[in-house]
């Protein structure tokens, strides 16, 4: 049992307080968007903000964050507005978009510290690993949210169209009578 907040709201996890925190986001909150990439604190896709901090949730277990704030990239905006995710859809930083949820957060937490990151700064703080090989657009994308923070330049470009759990749910065809 851990009591903690997730996303703003106060949650208590009736489960093992050994249990990572990344299933307890996933399998108990129904918050998919933290992934499950390597389980052993390589990949990062599993990164979610606690008390603003980046942290791999694979390996943080809900003891550990009891009484912490924990921001999933639920939680991080809404509406996809985020400066870093607005910039990766502008810069066309994501491909298959697995590891793009972990990203997101390992830069919004470097930019809440330094606006103004090097390469060198992103390749420490962001060591997400992407199968897709975005790394290039993905450094350019984060400078660029960086100058949005900074407010020297601003993105026109719309965050990708999303699919609610509700438009998930309609896109399912009615299965048909099994033929007899
Ligand atoms: S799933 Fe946590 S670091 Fe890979
Ligand atoms: S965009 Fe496919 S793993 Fe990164």
């Amino acid at each position: 049992m851990a009591r903690l907040t997730v996303n703003g709201r106060a949650v208590e996890f009736k489960l093992d307080s050994a249990t990572p925190l990344l299933w307890g986001l996933r399998d108990a909150a129904n918050l998919t968007g933290t992934k499950y990439g390597c389980g052993e604190g390589d990949c990062g896709a599993c990164m979610v903000l606690v008390d603003g901090q980046a942290l791999r949730s694979c390996l943080v277990t809900l003891a550990e964050v009891e009484g912490r704030e924990v921001t999933t990239i639920e939680g991080l905006s809404a509406d996809r507005s985020h400066p870093v995710q607005q910039a990766l859809v502008a810069e066309q930083a994501i491909q298959c978009g697995f590891c793009t949820p972990g990203i997101v957060i390992a830069a919004a937490a470097l930019l809440a510290r330094n606006s103004d990151p090097s390469s060198e700064d992103i390749a420490e703080a962001v060591p997400n690993l992407c199968r897709c090989g975005v790394y290039p657009r993905l450094t350019r994308a984060i400078q660029r949210a960086g100058r949005v923070l900074r407010r020297l330049e601003t993105i026109s470009a719309a965050p990708a169209p999303g699919i609610t759990p509700e438009d998930a749910a309609r896109a399912v065809p009615a299965m048909a009578p099994e033929k007899r």
